[in-house]
């Protein structure tokens, strides 16, 4: 009679830990965020995020490139333009910074999936995600302007449309007007559940994005709440989602798992800035192995049940995989 309970048998070699292993990463989960600005030969570095870029068009598409060439199938898409005014014009302009990109990448990266995130931040000169009337942003006048986006984005060439600034009612706004504008092929995967978090602070460096005045408590998330993540899925599932999506990624692991639970669409997770820059400062000082951690952070939230990751390693890590 065997009295102890083995289970180490099971971890003894590299060959029978990989036979059992329960959660694998493959690059086809990853999607790779990307900073385009205006200009040529641009290439500048964000100070808090090393080895990420604010990118011209012309070396937009050799990154993308590069990045296909090590298995990377998807890319999102975030726009750094030149000129912002309180109403965010230039997201939704035909040839804004945005639309353009996703012209040529569709135009010279064959195969590759390309994703804009639809938001007015970037493009507003007070850094909120809406119009703003006596320091409010405003709700449904904001959702016009992301539509109108949406559709900028689809008629580029866009092929999956992400809408990220937290209005109520954006995702049906977004689905009527695509569908009206003959886009009713294209997905919307929504940030259907996105977190007031502090872990943005280094993307906002580098979409150059923080609000000008109060912040974003309004429309984001309180990150104390979990029965009110469950609504705003419901709602956006309602409203036509295609995807879900939980951000931040780590600090969430709980939410993640009970969207999975509970609804049966794709579910994508944000590894956001702050969690990328909080692994690449550690790994810098030496205190912790920087890939090994990495690799270790989106097995976890692959684990907790995304489907599909965005991360500002996925060039980088793709040959580990
Ligand atoms: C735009 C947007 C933000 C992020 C993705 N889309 C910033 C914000 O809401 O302040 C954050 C991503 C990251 O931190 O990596 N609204």
């Amino acid at each position: 009679m065997n009295l102890i309970e083995r289970p180490r048998r099971l971890r003894r070699t590299q060959t029978i830990r990989a036979l059992v292993r329960e959660t694998t990463l493959s690059p086809d989960d990853l999607v790779y965020p990307l900073f385009v600005c205006e200009g040529e030969g641009v290439r500048r570095e964000i100070g808090s995020m090393p080895g990420v870029f604010n990118l011209s068009i012309d070396e937009l598409i050799k990154e993308v490139a590069a990045a296909r060439s090590v298995g990377i199938q998807s890319v999102i898409l975030f726009g750094v333009p030149d000129e912002k005014d309180a109403v965010g014009t230039q997201a939704y302009a035909e040839d804004g910074i945005t639309q353009r990109a996703i012209r040529a990448l569709k135009r010279e990266v064959k195969d590759m999936l390309v994703i804009a995130d639809n938001c007015l931040c970037e493009y507003t000169e007070h850094g909120h995600c809406g119009v703003i009337e006596g320091g409010e942003v405003l709700n449904d006048p904001t959702l016009d302007l992301l539509a109108s986006t949406a559709v900028t984005q689809a008629e580029a060439g866009a092929d999956i449309i992400a809408p990220s600034n937290m209005m109520d009612g954006f995702v049906a706004a977004i689905r009527e007007a695509l569908d009206e504008s003959g886009f009713e092929h294209i997905p919307i995967m929504s940030y259907a559940v996105k977190y007031a978090s502090g872990f943005y602070g280094p993307f906002r460096e580098a979409a150059q994005s923080a609000p000008q005045f109060g912040d974003r408590r309004g429309y984001q998330m309180d990150p104390a709440n979990s029965r009110e993540a469950m609504r705003e899925a419901e709602l956006d599932y309602q409203q036509g989602a295609d995807m879900l999506m939980v951000k931040p990624a780590l600090p969430y692991l709980d939410i993640i798992r009970a969207v999975r639970e509970r609804f049966d669409l794709p579910i994508a997770a944000y590894q956001v800035s702050g969690e990328y820059a909080m692994i690449k400062a550690a790994g810098r000082l030496g205190w912790i192995d920087e890939e090994r951690v990495a690799l270790e952070a989106l097995t976890s939230i692959k684990r907790a049940g995304a489907d599909i990751i965005l991360t500002y390693f996925a060039r980088e890590l793709a040959d580990h995989l």
